[in-house]
């Protein structure tokens, strides 16, 4: 099974089995969304309580969806048996024919991965990340298949959110990116070709300074939490308000793309330091039940 095709004859209809790394809010809703798609799927953290958490999160989030009559409850059933969490590496990867790399936003962290993963996966895996900002090219390097390495980013919450950004890194070749806007399209997304690989991709170079710039308001003194979000939720008409999805996302993904923007494109993308107080209080949105609102109480009405 390891060497079945060489990657570029690769199709659509040879992708069975991925494999998600990461079971964090990403990974395990990408997993959710692979799995829904009917793929085999395997998501693999580096701790048991953190895979089982995902798999747990899954769980949930496919009773939502069939409460909703989104999908039924047969529908649910089936994808949660298609997800195996895992902490060996080895094991989670030996079948892969596609990888979705979801480990923390952080240059070092993500590099360790890819060697480590290099060194178990298949030769005709193909590798992508969900970095939110990093650069696709620099990542891609750490590996010995750089051009069959890509950006696969999902918006938070996966199973919501319809956009996909397939981001072509410097050595990415075009059956790379056709073989996974085709894997993106399965999933029922729609995937947007990302050219140029800049730090933040399109979407977060637009959304991160939103967030920014609204804690930059507070900070100042200038409005309030409350009056911020209901300007940019009712007014500007974003489905949530600036605040809101800075929970949503996790305070400290916004930061470290933040950080990384800063580093490369310059001041203008200095992180407030509201952010940074937020991510050394470990107050870091709905995941740790706390951040701009209140969750503890299931509720997201309290601004703090
Ligand atoms: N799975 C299943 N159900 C979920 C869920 C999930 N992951 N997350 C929330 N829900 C449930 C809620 O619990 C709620 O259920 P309840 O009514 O029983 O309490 C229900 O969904 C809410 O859904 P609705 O359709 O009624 O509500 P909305 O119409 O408000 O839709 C939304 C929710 C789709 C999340 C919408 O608010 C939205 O689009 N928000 C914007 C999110 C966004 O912009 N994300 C991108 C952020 S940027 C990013 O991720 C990039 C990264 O790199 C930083």
């Amino acid at each position: 099974n390891r060497h079945r095709f060489d990657a570029s004859d690769m199709k659509l209809d040879d992708v069975e089995h991925i494999t998600v790394l990461g079971a964090g809010n990403m990974g395990h809703g990408i997993a959710e969304v692979a799995a829904l798609a009917g793929y085999d799927v395997r998501m693999r953290d580096i701790k048991e309580e953190f895979v089982q958490d995902g798999y747990e999160q899954i769980e949930w989030s496919l009773g939502k969806l069939a409460e909703k009559d989104r999908i039924s409850q047969e529908e649910a059933d089936e994808a949660l048996e298609r997800v195996t969490p895992l902490v060996d590496l080895e094991s989670a990867v030996e079948d892969a024919d596609v990888v979705i790399e979801a480990v923390p936003e952080k240059m070092e962290i993500k590099r360790d991965v890819y060697e480590e993963l290099e060194e178990y996966a298949p030769e005709h895996t193909v590798f992508t990340s969900n970095t939110s900002s990093l650069s696709i090219t620099d990542l891609s390097e750490v590996t010995e298949r750089p051009e069959r390495f890509c950006g696969m980013h999902f918006f938070n919450p996966p199973v919501r959110m319809d956009l996909v950004e397939v981001i072509s890194g410097g050595h990415t070749d075009d059956e790379t990116l056709d073989l996974i806007e085709e894997l993106a399209e399965s999933m029922d997304k729609t995937p947007v070709r990302v050219r140029k690989d800049s730090p933040g991709f399109i979407v977060n170079r637009v959304l991160v300074p939103l967030m920014n710039e609204a804690a930059w308001i507070v900070e100042m003194g200038d409005a309030t939490v409350a009056e911020v979000d209901s300007t940019t939720k009712f007014d500007i008409g974003l489905p949530m308000g600036a605040f809101e999805l800075a929970d949503q996302v996790g305070i400290d993904v916004g930061y470290h793309v933040l950080e990384y923007m800063h580093d490369q494109l310059g001041d203008a993308y200095e992180p407030c330091p509201v952010l940074v107080e937020k991510v050394e209080a470990e107050e870091l949105g709905k995941k740790t039940g706390k951040g701009f609102y209140d969750y503890e109480d299931g509720g997201a009405d309290v601004p703090t």
